[in-house]
């Protein structure tokens, strides 16, 4: 199956709109007139949108810049209202917002997010024709004590509740092993395919084995430009969902090229 394979920039609560500046312009610089078979998604958080959304107009009228689509980190479950600072999924598309990160383990451990709820959230994302990049993952202790495929089971089947399957195909997997976020410690190559084989399968047990081999499947955690290219050599990743290392332009473009390299069938 041919995936096209999704890079995407989660910046978390780094880069004011004055920073989003500063990496865009020099990220454009170093993208020109390289194409890459994969698609590049930034996420900045919600107060640099605005900057993001006119940068990247300005640079797509002026420089035919390879096309980068925007993400929003989160999104509320309602449309409006009472809900104090939260940001609907209207309001994001007015920035030209495409995707959207859900499920985030940050958002889980410290905020405290369910499943369920990120369901809601999923399915209000879809309302408004925003594509959710679902982020599912086990801690270290869920994986010493032998419950990474429960865990991930649940987190995808009470995750995706009520999702149709015109939805899940506009929805991109991420999968984020907790104990490999921001720490420096990568799954090796052979756990995370492991991983993202067994995700795949129980896409395809909920949606059966075509909308599966058709889902993208992202890896995240410590994904750095040296380990891009084996990462996304393994059949079932399609890209990667990038922190700490896409904060510097330089390192997002070398795990684009790097991981394309190796990476997309
Ligand atoms: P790091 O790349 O900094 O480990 O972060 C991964 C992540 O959480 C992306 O959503």
């Amino acid at each position: 199956m041919n995936r096209k394979p999704i890079f995407a920039a989660n910046w978390k609560m780094n880069k004011g709109a004055s920073e989003t500046e500063d990496f865009l312009k020099s990220f454009l610089s170093k993208l020109q007139g390289q194409d890459f078979p994969c698609e590049i998604v930034i996420a900045p958080p919600f107060v640099s949108l605005a900057k993001l959304a006119e940068l990247l107009h300005t640079a797509t009228a002026v420089q035919n810049a390879h096309a980068i689509q925007i993400a929003a980190q989160n999104c509320s479950q309602f449309d409006a209202g009472a809900y104090t600072g939260e940001v609907s999924v209207l309001m994001l598309r007015e920035f030209f917002v495409h995707y959207v990160i859900l499920g985030h383990s940050e958002r889980r451990a410290i905020y405290g997010e369910t499943d369920a709820f990120i369901n809601a959230k999923i399915i209000k994302a879809r309302e408004a024709n925003l594509k959710p990049i679902f982020c599912i993952g086990e801690t270290l202790a869920e994986r010493e004590a032998g419950k990474l495929e429960s865990v991930l089971r649940t987190q995808i089947t009470d995750g995706l509740k009520n999702v149709p399957e015109k939805d899940m195909l506009e929805t991109v997997v991420a999968y984020e092993p907790v104990w490999a976020i921001g720490t420096g410690v990568t799954a090796t190559s052979q756990q995370a395919q492991d991983a993202h084989a067994f995700v795949r399968s129980v896409i395809a047990d909920l949606y059966g084995a075509d909308t599966a081999s058709r889902i993208r499947i992202q890896y995240g955690g410590s994904v750095k430009p040296n380990n891009a290219a084996e990462l996304m050599a393994c059949p079932d990743i399609d890209g990667a969902l990038i922190g700490g290392a896409a904060l510097e332009p330089q390192s997002f473009l070398e795990i684009i090229r790097n991981g394309c390299d190796h990476g997309g069938q």
